[in-house]
């Protein structure tokens, strides 16, 4: 068993976190904010890094880097080897059936915009219809848009319950209008709604859509296999996994890659170029013009050994826990609002404190030391629906503990006694 997890030796509970280990893999949580010991609840923005990320990162810097694909020596092949490496380790991440399916870009926003403009191109004509839900991110809204602009088509929308939860009626009428593409979230970024996705996926190819899921504020949290949500895309960010910036994948069904044309021209996605005419390379390279983010990639790998190593189903159970416990103190609060009540959550509570501006709660907890997100989390539909300006977001990670919950509720009673 991995240093990260305890095994129940009676075998009669499930495996636990080893708290204090987890935390010590994290250099950045051991320092005072304010004078007050980091309580960091942010991670649905980003998430922190550990040390085995930092250091991937760094002994590739230190010992193998040179550019992929191009060179016939020794560093350029160790680095390719690297890359290649980190591509097979994501396809295997999400199940997927090959690493022609598995492109690397900087993170979920890049993964839409490709296929907004790739697929976009090769298949929206006008009169088609995109549908999206309301409780998208912007980046799984805007590029749907631009495209709808661009080609004449038009943006439907499928609504959510005031729960935040997918109106499953009002989703299939909508998709009676027999959309050309669905593109839906996993997990609301500010929410924390866990979407029935296989469900979704199902209704909507069964009406002849193609789908795209975005798995941002999935990944970190829960299992996913492409295979079994028969999604025809799938996009997730490096950094919100423990992994650094600049890093995303998108899956792609082969067969529909195989039919798009690539995004962005120049280098690594070619295989022969003439002032006439270009022939493009195969699956995945077609969709990687440019010199790619191979650090990137090397800290992606790590950060899949490292939640691998923990286990995904031991992170989640952790996280329910502390996502329980924080809820029942909430519910103690008469003037606690919690924004999102799905029956299944994943990692965010979402709060509004009556009489109080979120930004004001949101820098008065930082002066406690604490970190969460204050606004409208790049979710603007998600406030309209809820009439609110702005939320306060406490997001979880691995490494965050009840002492943290706590710590939380006592600043945010200490600071709604001075506000209101
Ligand atoms: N999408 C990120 C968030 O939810 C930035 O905070």
């Amino acid at each position: 068993m991995p240093q990260f997890v305890q095994e129940d030796t009676t075998g009669i509970n499930p495996p636990r976190i080893d708290i204090d280990a987890v935390r010590a893999a994290f250099p950045i949580l051991d320092q005072e904010v304010k004078g007050k010991p980091l309580v960091y609840l942010d991670s649905a923005a980003s998430s922190q890094k550990p040390v085995s990320v930092i250091d991937a990162i760094a002994e590739y810097y230190r010992r193998d880097h040179a550019n992929v694909h191009r060179g016939v020596h020794t560093l350029s092949e160790r680095a390719t080897d690297a890359y290649e490496g980190a591509r097979e380790r994501c396809r295997a991440f999400l199940g997927a059936a090959g690493t022609t399916e598995i492109v690397f870009t900087r993170g979920t926003t890049e993964s839409i915009n490709l296929v907004a403009a790739s697929f976009g191109e090769t298949f929206v004509k006008p009169g088609d219809v995109i549908l999206v839900t309301e409780m998208e991110h912007h980046s799984n809204i805007v590029p749907w848009q631009m495209l709808c602009q661009r080609h004449g088509a038009t943006l439907a929308v499928a609504p959510m319950t005031d729960a935040g939860e997918m109106d499953l009626e009002a989703f299939d009428r909508q998709l009676d209008r027999q959309p050309v593409l669905v593109a839906i979230t996993h997990v609301s970024n500010a929410l924390g709604t866990v979407n029935p996705v296989a469900a979704l996926v199902r209704r909507a190819r069964d009406a002849g859509a193609k789908v795209l899921v975005d798995g941002a504020q999935a990944v970190p949290h829960l299992s996913v296999d492409v295979k079994a949500l028969d999604c025809d895309f799938y996009a997730f960010s490096g950094h919100k996994v423990y992994a650094p910036t600049g890093i995303g994948v998108l899956y792609g069904r082969e067969s529909l890659l195989e039919a798009m044309n690539p995004w962005q021209g120049g280098g690594e996605m070619i295989r022969e170029v003439t002032f006439d005419h270009t022939e493009y390379n195969v699956l995945p390279h077609k969709f990687e013009a440019g010199t790619p983010n191979v650090s990137g990639a090397v800290g992606l790998k790590a950060a899949i050994d490292f939640v691998d190593d923990i286990g995904l189903r031991n992170i989640a159970a952790h996280e329910s826990d502390l996502l329980r416990y924080a809820t029942a103190k909430a519910a103690e609060r008469e003037w606690f609002r919690v924004v999102g009540q799905a029956a299944a959550k994943a990692g965010v509570l979402s709060f509004d404190i009556e009489g109080a501006h979120p930004n004001d709660v949101g820098m008065m907890l930082d002066a406690e030391g604490i970190a969460v997100r204050a606004g409208h989390h790049c979710a603007m539909p998600v406030m309209q629906h809820f009439d609110l300006p702005a939320t306060v977001r406490a997001s979880l990670g691995v490494y965050n503990t009840r002492e943290e919950i706590d710590k939380l509720f006592a600043s945010i009673d200490k600071i709604r006694d001075l506000l209101v």
